[in-house]
């Protein structure tokens, strides 16, 4: 077993942490936000992610998971540290790798002896290379430090899972490096599991990650512009997905037509991508992903349209949206599609009012010009239109014949087609979805 820190701890560092800690690993999880550090330790629940609180909780009165925001007990206990800081988008859309580079200049210095540097956070290939030179120019002449590359591909919803049992496992080493048996020790439980372990070169790792993601939002906008010509020809675009996703070539996962993509990576990372390659003079990237961005905002004005056809008269009217996170299970608003709505909404003037079971707090903190609601009750209560714009289970299984006792008007506009169509319509409601064949138009 062995000692090591998560720098970072988000939805990614958390996550990670705590994993390793369940390992049997020691593990410090260090970031610098005093307030973030203060409720984990206290054990308040930072974050929503299903299962996490509890494992971290277990992980910290064990022993095993330490929460600390000082490096110098990084660097003194452990010879491995992971980077899990984030890497927002700048405002030019490139990769921000300050947090990186401003979590280096504190570690590094500090190191002597032999230590292992990790990255886990989204980066743009030829990262490494510039780390290196950062590095090289803060560490001390006692210390021999090595950068890896070994990007994390967890889902929010399904962290843990995702962490303790990935896909596969890809390792970036500089040329030469003989750490390929270290890896092969620190994650033997998943390469028990049969996980495959791709070792490879920096600029690789750091690549596949953020091609991964561009693959992600592509299929999401390509199931969007068809479910646009399906809505044209009544054609049903969850048939259509289904179809195509029986084809082992393309795979029925990222194939759901809805309000687009949103969230802490996908937006950001296409954005680092597109404005990665344009700094090389790459047309490709930009031609392709520039679609891709524009489709998915435009299922964003879609959805309003249509929220503003099925309440011709908006100003004043109250409107009930159901889910502000950016997806189920998680409380991550961060460039939320439903929020996006919301905030539409209220520029038409529209009584918004928001619920989701886990992300309330992040929007009333956020988004002051729409009524975050406790309770579904309380937002549906005599509104005009329901939207259900992220798919929780909770409203997936409302039942309509309850549902119409509290609302104004029996009309629902489904952006993520997740309801039983033909039980909401028997129970006469106006029925709006996405595509969902001759009963969408
Ligand atoms: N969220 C995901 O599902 C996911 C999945 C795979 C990869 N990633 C990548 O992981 C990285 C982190 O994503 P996230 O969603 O966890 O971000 P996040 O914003 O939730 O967390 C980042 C954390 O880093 C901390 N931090 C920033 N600078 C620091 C510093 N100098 N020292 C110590 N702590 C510092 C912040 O306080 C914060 O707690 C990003 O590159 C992201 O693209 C995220």
């Amino acid at each position: 077993m062995m000692e090591m820190t998560v720098i970072g701890l988000g939805y990614l560092g958390l996550t990670h942490a705590a994993c390793m800690a369940s390992l049997g690993h020691t593990v410090i999880g260090l970031d610098h936000d005093l307030t973030r550090i203060g409720a984990i330790a206290s054990g308040q629940q930072w974050l929503y992610e299903p299962g996490l609180h509890d494992l971290v909780e277990k992980q910290m009165s064990n022993g095993k998971l330490r929460i600390s925001n000082n490096y110098h007990d990084a660097a003194t206990t452990a010879h491995l540290h992971f980077l899990a800081v984030g890497t927002p988008a700048d405002e030019n859309g490139r990769t921000d790798l300050i947090a990186i580079q401003q979590a280096l200049t504190q570690l590094v210095p500090l190191l002597r002896g032999s230590h292992v540097i990790v990255g886990k956070s989204t980066v743009p290939a030829g990262t490494c290379a510039q780390l290196q030179q950062l590095i090289r120019s803060l560490q001390h002449a006692d210390a021999q430090i090595e950068l890896v590359w070994n990007p994390e591909f967890l889902r929010e919803g399904n962290a843990i899972a995702d962490t303790l049992h990935p896909e596969r496992i890809v390792v970036g080493l500089q040329q030469g490096s003989s750490l390929q048996a270290f890896f092969e020790q620190l994650y033997a439980p998943m390469l028990a599991e049969g996980v495959p372990l791709i070792v490879t070169d920096w600029a690789t790792a750091e690549l596949s990650k953020v091609a991964a993601n561009a693959f992600l939002a592509l299929k999401l906008s390509f199931i969007n512009a068809v479910s646009d010509m399906c809505g044209q020809h009544d054609a049903d675009i969850g048939d259509v997905a289904q179809i195509l996703g029986l084809d082992s070539r393309i795979g029925s996962q990222y194939l759901r037509a809805g309000l687009g993509y949103g969230g802490g990576c996908l937006p950001k990372d296409v954005q680092g991508f597109i404005a990665a390659a344009r700094d090389a003079q790459i047309e490709s990237v930009p031609a392709l992903f520039n679609a891709v961005t524009a489709i998915n905002e435009t299922r964003i004005t879609n959805a309003l349209d249509d929220a503003l056809r099925l309440v011709p008269t908006p100003a004043g009217a109250k409107i009930a949206v159901l889910g502000c996170a950016f997806k189920p299970n998680s409380d991550d608003i961060r460039h939320s599609p439903a929020l996006a709505l919301a905030r539409g909404l209220s520029q038409h003037a529209v009584d918004v009012h928001v619920y989701d079971p886990k992300a309330g707090a992040h929007v009333r903190a956020s988004v002051p010009e729409v009524t975050v609601q406790e309770t579904l009750v309380a937002c549906v209560e005599d509104a005009q239109l329901v939207i259900i714009a992220t798919e929780w289970d909770e409203f997936v299984k409302l039942d309509p014949i309850w549902l119409q006792q509290v609302v104004a008007k029996k009309k629902v506009l489904d952006l993520r087609n997740c309801l039983d169509l033909r039980q909401w319509q028997a129970a006469g409601w106006e029925y709006r979805g996405i595509a969902r064949g001759h009963v969408s138009v």
